[in-house]
């Protein structure tokens, strides 16, 4: 029996239903109404709203015959006040279905708003795995960066302002119902935001890749996010270019359902603790935290290097050693090719925090799948490399 068939024998791969494909956010009113819904909670942020996709989704909502609440009231790093709040706006008008319109942010937050009116409590009584009890109101999630993965996930990851740390709620509930991508949204994203949503979503594939919970099934979506990375990510950062761009939206759907399926690792452990201390950009935090990790995982993972390399674009067998270098040069690469940051400093990190942003990351549900163990001291380590 080989690796492959062994590695099936203990699959367990969940995914919602996906719509992917330019022009299909029209589809959202009825996919709203096929869920059941009849007021729709509608989640999204002002950039969204200006830039005219939250009206066209309003717009295919009425035509749906769906009437529909607008909740913006969100910020970068959803907060947990934020959350709670959403959710008394949802009783407040009687809503009865969700939809999250957006980056990471609103659709963490919708979902955090979905956990809270069918479970009640506050949103860190839900912080680790499996804590959900009732299921979710019907709950649709479009993307509209190419980095968060959120609107495939079985996690929600939300700002705690108390302890000024993310919290990470993790359970097959808070998948939703359905993932609808429309790569025409990212049109009018940021430059600033297609280079830290990409580079979210290869730390996503990476770190499933190599996480001990990987699978035969997880690595085709990694693998495959990779290579459109590879292929695209210069590319739609510098030109814009329509299909550049719709390749990073699916490479953002395929790293999505894997890291969905395997979990993360040292970079995403890590980066919430310092998303959560400083309100800092999650895309960026990884992209200052890959190489190092990788140059940290890479001696565990030595078999998995040659189709990593592959994955990255490097044809021919190759031998480990230098697939490995082959994969820490192409990764440095890109990021530098697209001007992404390059130590924690550049973004506000204070070198004095880093012992605590160790302990924290030992306590994120991150650590558990990364291939390779790490104490305090190693994180220290790997923190004051990416200084
Ligand atoms: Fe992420």
């Amino acid at each position: 029996m080989d690796n492959v068939t062994s590695n099936l024998q203990h699959c367990k791969f969940e995914v919602p239903e996906i719509i992917f494909g330019r022009g299909l956010l029209s589809q959202i009113g009825s996919c709203a109404r096929r869920l059941g819904g009849h007021k729709v909670f509608l989640v999204s942020d002002q950039g969204l709203f200006h830039a005219g996709w939250v009206d066209k989704v309003m717009h295919s909502l009425m035509e749906a015959g769906l009437s529909f609440i607008y909740y913006d009231q969100i910020t970068c790093n959803p907060k947990d006040v934020e959350i709670e709040e959403g959710a008394r706006e949802y009783f407040r008008h009687g809503a009865d279905v969700i939809v999250g319109l957006g980056g990471g942010s609103a659709m963490d937050a919708a979902k955090g708003i979905a956990i809270l009116v069918s479970n009640g409590g506050r949103i860190r009584d839900y912080k680790g795995p499996d804590k959900i009890i009732r299921p979710l109101p019907p709950l649709v999630l479009c993307p509209t960066t190419c980095g968060t993965g959120s609107d495939v996930s079985q996690f929600a990851v939300i700002s705690d302002t108390e302890l000024r740390c993310k919290m990470t709620i993790m359970s097959r509930c808070v998948a939703p119902d359905i993932s609808l991508t429309d790569p025409d949204t990212l049109e009018t994203l940021p430059d600033e935001f297609v280079c830290t949503t990409a580079t979210d979503a290869l730390s996503h594939a990476m770190e499933a890749f190599f996480s001990v919970a990987s699978t035969s099934l997880t690595d085709v979506h990694a693998i495959k996010a990779m290579r459109l990375l590879t292929k695209s990510l210069v590319n739609a950062v510098r030109e814009r270019t329509p299909d550049d761009l719709e390749n990073l939206s699916r490479a953002s759907l395929h790293a999505g359902m894997a890291f969905s399926n395997s979990l993360l690792g040292i970079v995403h452990a890590l980066a919430h603790p310092i998303g959560g201390l400083y309100d800092a950009n999650h895309g960026s935090v990884n992209a200052i935290l890959l190489p190092e990790v990788l140059r940290y995982d890479i001696p565990v993972v030595t078999e998995k290097l040659p189709e990593l390399a592959w994955g990255l674009g490097h044809t021919g067998k190759g031998e480990t050693s230098s697939s490995g270098e082959m994969v820490q040069d192409t990764v440095e690469t890109l990021l530098d090719a697209i001007g992404a940051p390059r130590s924690l400093r550049s973004i506000g990190v204070v070198r004095e925090d880093i012992p605590d942003l160790a302990r924290k990351a030992l306590k994120d549900v991150c650590i558990v799948t990364s291939p390779r163990e790490a104490d305090e001291q190693d994180l220290i380590r790997i923190l004051e490399k990416a200084f």
